[in-house]
């Protein structure tokens, strides 16, 4: 038997997280990434750790994994802080959802029963209450729900993180290297990028976003039904007076306040394939949507404007687990749900790419719901 080597094709937070989990296991690990690490979508998110907040009615399995997550991140952020010797700005300060009319309260409070009733830790607060903990809140807003243990963590910090705990474990990271043919013909796996450059290993893992369908070799069907889902997101600076402490959510934005000041506002959702283009109507609507909520963003800096692009699935759920070929690992489709869901993604795919059993964890979430073969 060949010794045990994971190929990784994808160098975003789930590429990064799985490799660091595998090398820190003393796992031989190569990762392959067609641009360079770190800059797509995993850059291009607001780190929130979102799960009361951000999953959706009936969306129980995907709401019990971000749990799950969440619970493990704490540890996974000072675990990446103490291999990297960098910080990652964990905050708890919580998640207030705002209502900033009197229809977006009726929503809030219909979500606000529905997450009462799965027995999320969440509470209502008066308008007097909202405004107390978050002054710069505008007087308009009506009530919010406080997410206390939605917490978010500065996602760039932790692809830096990742990459230097990575490589000091001995991950090799090739980049500019678009793999474009998976061979699975012999007893392992042989990769080949488009510039000839080739990599063999004992398992691969796809984890490329919404390029994990570009891979020629191997069967159709294993390759993940994802899309790319764009999002606009922007930076400000905050100066005093201005501070906000919470994240705050809104029916048509967020925006996620850093330790240095820096305040994330995203993101539109855009069904444009891979159209990277910064429009004005998509910082218009970011903007507008924020602006509602917190009008003191008025006078705040506007510092950049980036595009990333989601890996969306067709259900909208992460695609995690073997293929009936197992020398075949997917991990993608996490959508909205990247940076919260790596911690658990990474620490299970290790252990299951590791021990060569499936995780009991992404049971819902295999790869083979999409190949005919779920139960
Ligand atoms: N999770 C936030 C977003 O996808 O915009």
């Amino acid at each position: 038997m060949s010794e045990s080597h994971t190929i990784i094709i994808g160098g975003g937070i789930m590429g990064l997280s799985i490799a660091w989990r595998l090398a820190r296991e003393g796992q031989r690990v190569t990762l392959l990434e067609r641009g360079e690490v770190g800059q797509a979508a995993s850059r291009v998110a607001a780190g929130m750790l979102a799960a009361s907040a951000e999953v959706g009615y009936e969306e129980f399995e995907l709401y019990a994994l971000c749990r799950e997550s969440l619970r493990r991140w704490p540890s996974f952020a000072k675990q990446i802080e103490a291999d990297s010797g960098l910080q990652v700005d964990y905050r708890s300060n919580g998640t207030l959802i705002v209502a900033h009319d009197r229809d977006a309260a009726v929503a809030l409070q219909r979500g606000y029963d529905f997450q009462k009733e799965q027995g999320y830790p969440v509470e209502w607060l008066t308008k007097a209450e909202t405004l107390d903990v978050e002054p710069f809140l505008s007087p308009r807003i009506v009530a919010s729900v406080r997410a206390s243990e939605d917490h978010a963590v500065d996602n760039r910090m932790v692809l830096k993180g990742l990459r230097k705990a990575a490589e000091s474990f001995g991950t090799d990271i090739l980049e500019h290297c678009e793999v474009e043919h998976i061979d699975l013909s012999g007893t392992g796996v042989t990769v080949r990028a488009k510039d000839g450059r080739t990599a063999e290993g004992s398992t691969v893992v796809i984890s490329a976003g919404p390029w994990s369908r570009q891979f020629s070799g191997i069967k159709a069907e294993y390759l993940p039904p994802v899309r790319p889902v764009k999002g606009q997101i922007l930076e400000l600076r905050m100066e005093r007076p201005f501070e906000l402490t919470h994240v705050i959510r809104g029916a048509k934005a967020y925006l996620v306040p850093r330790s240095d000041n820096r305040l994330i506002v995203g993101a539109t959702s855009e069904e444009m394939g891979f159209d990277v283009r910064k429009t004005a109507g998509g910082v218009y609507s970011v903007l507008d949507g924020a602006w509602e909520m917190v009008p003191g963003i008025y006078d705040l800096e506007l510092v950049s404007v980036d595009v990333g692009l989601r890996p969306g699935s067709r259900d909208h759920q992460p695609i995690v687990g073997f293929c009936e070929d197992r020398r075949v690992f997917i991990a993608t489709g996490h959508y909205r749900h990247g940076v919260i869901l790596s911690a658990v993604t990474a620490t299970e795919a290790a252990s299951s790419i590791i021990s060569g059993n499936d995780s009991a964890v992404f049971e819902y979430f295999t790869p083979k719901r999409f190949q005919g073969e779920a139960s």
